[in-house]
């Protein structure tokens, strides 16, 4: 299966940094004689039509990090699928723990609408699912993930229309990863559940996410059943981004 990095630049990067950083990118890329993993650029909503600028005729492509499920309406300060899709976004993050955090709003009836409509204008939802530093003391990590996936991916969902990031909220922006054996067993249920929600369900691909750096991007894309990494911090240093795009040849 195709391997992926996706950056979530998150609300890091200005206008300069956010140039810098994809003009750097795309001339690797460009220049790489070997194949890559699939580079998905995600920016501030502001940032996507420069964004895109830099990368079309590149093989690098680009995501949103949120959008409003709503097509088309009287929603001031939100942004559309459509608006988002306009500007060539071909990704969309939905319910990343951060944003689910900051919006009460964003339950999973709501993530399971906003994931349908994006996929219904041929763009690919990308599911953050993920547990509390609680929920895994208290044994309820994969409880917690695997109603997620039942309550949160759309019915009748094709492989290859969506993708899932388990990214477990107690490693996000910390400096702690799940150990090789924590993070096999959880995609290893998340598996489980898509197999059982969606025909052919284990050909989604399962990203993992949560503190990703260049040291330890290697073991972790070894790790039986992910599929590519979610990076955050360490995706706005162009060094490290590369070492990660690059991280299977260490
Ligand atoms: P981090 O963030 O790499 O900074 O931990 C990952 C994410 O939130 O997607």
């Amino acid at each position: 299966m195709q391997q992926y990095v996706v950056a979530n630049w998150k609300m890091y990067l200005d206008h300069n940094g956010v140039q810098e950083l994809t003009q750097g990118m795309v001339k690797r890329v460009m220049d790489s004689p070997k194949p890559l993993p699939k580079l998905v650029l995600c920016p501030s909503h502001p940032y996507l039509m420069p964004v895109y600028e830099h990368i079309k005729g590149s093989h690098i492509s680009m995501g949103a990090q949120n959008c409003h499920p709503e097509k088309y309406g009287p929603h001031t300060g939100e942004v559309s699928v459509a608006q988002v899709k306009d500007v060539n976004a071909e990704y969309v993050l939905v319910g990343h723990s951060e944003h689910r955090n900051e919006h009460a709003e964003q339950t999973s009836e709501h993530l399971n609408f906003k994931a349908k409509v994006v996929i219904e204008h041929g763009l690919i939802p990308i599911l953050c699912i993920g547990e509390t530093a609680e929920e895994r003391a208290s044994g309820k990590a994969k409880a917690k993930i695997a109603q997620q996936v039942a309550d949160e991916i759309p019915k009748s969902v094709h492989p290859g229309q969506i993708m899932v990031a388990y990214e477990p909220i107690w490693c996000i922006g910390s400096d702690r990863t799940p150990s090789k054996a924590e993070i096999e067993d959880m995609h290893e249920t998340i598996s489980q559940e898509l197999k059982a929600q969606v025909p052919n369900g284990n050909l989604i691909p399962v990203l993992y996410g949560g503190s990703v750096h260049a040291k330890n991007a290697k073991a972790i894309l070894e790790c039986k059943g992910v599929h590519g990494v979610l990076v955050g911090r360490q995706a706005v240093k162009l060094e490290e981004l590369w070492k990660i795009l690059n991280c299977k040849d260490e």
